[in-house]
């Protein structure tokens, strides 16, 4: 009996020892990876690699890049490596190299090799996230969707919803209460990509379909939690196929799902077209279309559900940030807001006192504004690439090995004072034509660049210059005291202010 407890005893002792030994081994020999690539690297620690520690995490991510660029920078490397746990993650500094895998070489980086799992969690096999011949194609399918043509039409549901914005600005004004414009952008993208993906009218501002913002907001939270699985689901993409793991949460899931079978369903059987993204999806899915790669399916319901989420996610926070961003800055520099306020007015004078779709491709001192505020803030904060063949890189001994993760940290590149002398300082005359012409423009890179780059880049565009219209025509902005400032960032990785933006609004 003693004998057997001793041995349980030994048996319980030992094995904990050699699991946590092999564990070390293995994540010391993991880490021997850049070294042995010759390829500089941050000297990382057990488990979590060179990221913090997820559950106590203080850093938002965007940073925790911005912090690796700027190390490898001072260092004078022209790339670097990191561990996210114990996967290798390539970065690379030097302009060429990042022109290599986004555009020139890009046939080695086609993937974004981010997870997806179409069985378990079907939203997740969207054009972002999926790659090979059948992002080709489904990118070929839905390239037609953004053409000026396309926007023009859709414009028209853009001013609707910038009328209830403008409503809801006027509303703060009579209550002389200020704005929390982050709240306020966010509740008229809703609006927009509600109305032209889903075909729904949100009026989030009245707080109908209030589910909608909330369960937007559940595909994009932040929280400690989602910061580890997320960090897991990129370390370990096949483990975490196999155990069924989600990317998104089954309850937004099931919701967009509903919404978008129901609206197909009505369309279809009411014989009901709009211009709209989802009259586009619905009619790729009723009619095959023969692209380059010579696939002719039409799109399935699931991948017609998968591409809308993906319009959501990508269409209303990213130029959410970017219209509360611009607001802020603007309401800062009374100057620069003026500047706007007056280009708004001259063009519309020229087009009979209306806002159109042509008007608002000639507001070229807004764009400034917007390509400034995209420098300093960009909504996504990074670029994902995965190699899918070894890559020698040009003129150096290095070779990128097929899988290998890659990312490009835009808050880095944004900030690197040798393309952006003083970089904290928001100045709109750096995107004047002479200086941008004067610039390498892979230092800039807030749409990407390359076949991958954003698809909706012109729509995004439209809805940040709507929204700025709409809040700048008749209304001057000032911070109000609640904005905490400096600014902090979410913990997300897409740029996003972490407490409220107040601003105080005077009639012109
Ligand atoms: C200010 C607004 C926007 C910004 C700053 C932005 C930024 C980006 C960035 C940085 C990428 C990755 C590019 C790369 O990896 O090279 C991207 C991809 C993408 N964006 Fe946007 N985006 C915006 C608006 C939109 C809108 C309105 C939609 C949809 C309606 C959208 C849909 C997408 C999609 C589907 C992709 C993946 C493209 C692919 O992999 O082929 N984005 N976006």
């Amino acid at each position: 009996m003693s004998f057997s407890l001793d041995n349980i005893c030994y048996t319980w002792i030992t094995i904990p020892i050699l699991l946590i030994t092999t564990f070390v081994i293995y994540f010391k020999w993991k880490y021997t990876y850049w070294e042995k690539h010759n390829v500089p690297f941050i000297q990382p620690q057990i488990p979590f690699g060179n990221l913090e520690n997820s559950f106590k995490r203080k850093t938002p991510p965007c940073i925790e890049a911005k912090n690796f660029y700027h190390e490898f920078k001072s260092k004078g490397a022209k790339h670097g490596g990191i561990y996210s746990f114990g996967t290798p993650v390539y970065i690379p500094i030097d302009l060429d190299y990042i022109k290599n895998i986004l555009s020139t070489d890009f046939q080695y980086f086609t993937e974004r090799g981010r997870y997806y799992n179409e069985k378990d969690d079907p939203l997740s096999a969207h054009l972002f996230n999926i790659g090979g011949k059948r992002w080709r194609s489904l990118r070929t399918k839905l390239t037609p969707t953004f053409t000026s043509g396309k926007m023009k039409t859709m414009f028209l549901t853009l001013l609707e919803c910038g009328k209830i914005l403008q409503n809801a600005v006027e509303e703060s004004y009579a209550k002389t209460k200020p704005v929390e414009i982050r709240n306020f952008a966010w509740k008229f993208t809703t609006d927009v990509i509600g109305s032209c993906v889903f075909g729904i009218e949100c009026n989030s501002f009245a707080n109908q379909y209030a589910d909608f913002p909330k369960y937007g907001k559940m595909l994009l939270k932040g929280s400690p939690w989602e910061a580890a699985r997320m960090a897991f689901i990129f370390s370990f993409p096949n483990l975490a196929k196999s155990l069924g793991i989600r990317r998104f949460d089954k309850r937004a899931t099931d919701f967009f799902t509903n919404i978008v079978k129901d609206t197909v369903e009505y369309r279809e059987s009411n014989n009901v077209r709009r211009n709209d993204f989802m009259q586009i999806l619905i009619d790729l899915k009723n009619t095959p279309t023969v692209d380059v790669e010579g696939d002719g399916e039409a799109l399935t319901m699931e991948q017609l559900t998968a591409q809308c989420a993906i319009f959501f996610i990508g269409g209303f926070d990213t130029s959410a940030a970017a219209i509360s961003f611009s607001m802020y800055e603007m309401a800062r520099n009374h100057e620069i807001q003026q500047k706007v306020r007056d280009e708004i007015n001259e063009i519309m004078v020229r087009y009979d006192g209306k806002l159109t779709y042509d008007g608002l491709t000639e507001l070229k001192y807004m764009q400034q504004v917007i390509d400034e505020t995209l420098r300093k803030y960009p909504s996504l904060t990074i670029l994902n690439r995965q190699c899918v063949e070894t890559y020698k890189i040009p003129n150096s001994d290095v070779t990128i090995e097929k899988g290998t993760q890659i990312l490009i940290p835009l808050m880095g590149l944004h900030s690197d004072p040798d393309y952006y002398p003083d970089p904290d300082r928001f100045d709109p005359e750096r995107f004047s034509p002479e200086n941008k012409k004067a610039r390498n423009s892979f230092s800039y890179l807030p749409f990407g660049n390359g076949p991958r780059n954003c698809i909706a880049m012109r729509f995004g565009i439209m809805q940040v210059k709507t929204g700025l219209c709409m809040l700048l025509k008749n209304y001057k902005y000032s911070i109000n005291p609640n904005t905490k400032e400096p600014l902090e960032l979410d913990m997300g990785v897409m740029c996003c202010a972490k407490d409220g933006i107040w601003l105080d609004v005077a009639k012109i």
